[in-house]
């Protein structure tokens, strides 16, 4: 079964814990936490406070998007903070052998992120010790943003790729996901869809979830 990642860089941040159980009422099972630096990318976001806030408040897996330069000097702060699955971009980590480990080691799942822009190949050595592979189907910094159709692809290839080699990360999707997408980008093999705008700006976030979810999870011939 996919799951739905609600992203909450699209949420009220004045009505956040709110936002989020109404998420959980609609059967989110984790919540996506998008940290920008201003540096990787062109934008600044929220960081390890909000993490530290929402682990209080909420019993949902936090899925923290490490959009930052130099993401091994917060790796520890977030995991203590309550990241339970950590995601770094490939663009960001010269060492990503060790960064993958050390999250590893801090007991979170470690996943990779790749920009749209970016190889599947360069995950080729990574692949078998990674938990997740994010595969970034807009230019990360914003919300908002329209889907890149030729992320369907790739989600496709990266499958292929993990049956050929028997390995077993989960493949997510991150940027202009919605009703319309999110039928395509699971039978492809997307385990996880990441969705803020088209999750906290509806007006009814609890039936935004489960709407992706059942579009997520229907087979192929009830899409067409
Ligand atoms: C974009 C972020 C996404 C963003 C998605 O750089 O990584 O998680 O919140 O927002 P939507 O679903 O609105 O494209
Ligand atoms: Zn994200």
């Amino acid at each position: 079964m996919a799951q739905i990642s609600p992203s909450i860089l699209a949420a009220d941040f004045a009505r956040l814990g709110e936002q989020v159980d109404e998420a959980a009422r609609g059967g989110a099972q984790m919540l996506h936490v998008d940290a920008m630096d201003g540096h990787f990318v062109p934008n600044i976001s929220i960081g390890i406070p909000v993490v530290k806030s929402l682990r209080r408040w909420t019993d949902l897996v936090l899925d923290c998007h490490l959009m930052i330069s130099n993401p091994d000097n917060y790796l520890d702060a977030f995991a203590s903070s309550g990241a339970r699955m950590l995601t770094v971009h490939q663009e960001a980590c010269p060492h990503l052998g060790r960064t993958v480990d050390r999250i590893k080691e801090l007991g979170a799942a470690a996943g990779v992120a790749l920009n749209p822009s970016t190889p599947l190949a360069t995950l080729e050595e990574i692949l078998p010790d990674v938990d997740l592979v994010l595969v970034m189907s807009v230019h990360p910094g914003f919300g908002g943003q329209s889907f890149l159709p030729s992320s369907i692809d790739k989600v496709a290839r990266l499958k292929a790729s993990r049956r050929q080699r028997g390995l077993n990360f989960r493949i997510q999707v991150d940027g202009g996901v919605n009703i319309d997408n999110a039928g395509p980008l699971c039978q492809a093999g997307c385990d996880i869809l990441v969705a803020g705008s088209s999750v906290f700006r509806t007006g009814n976030i609890a039936g935004a979830v489960r709407g992706l979810a059942d579009r997520a999870n229907r087979p192929a011939l009830a899409n067409a």
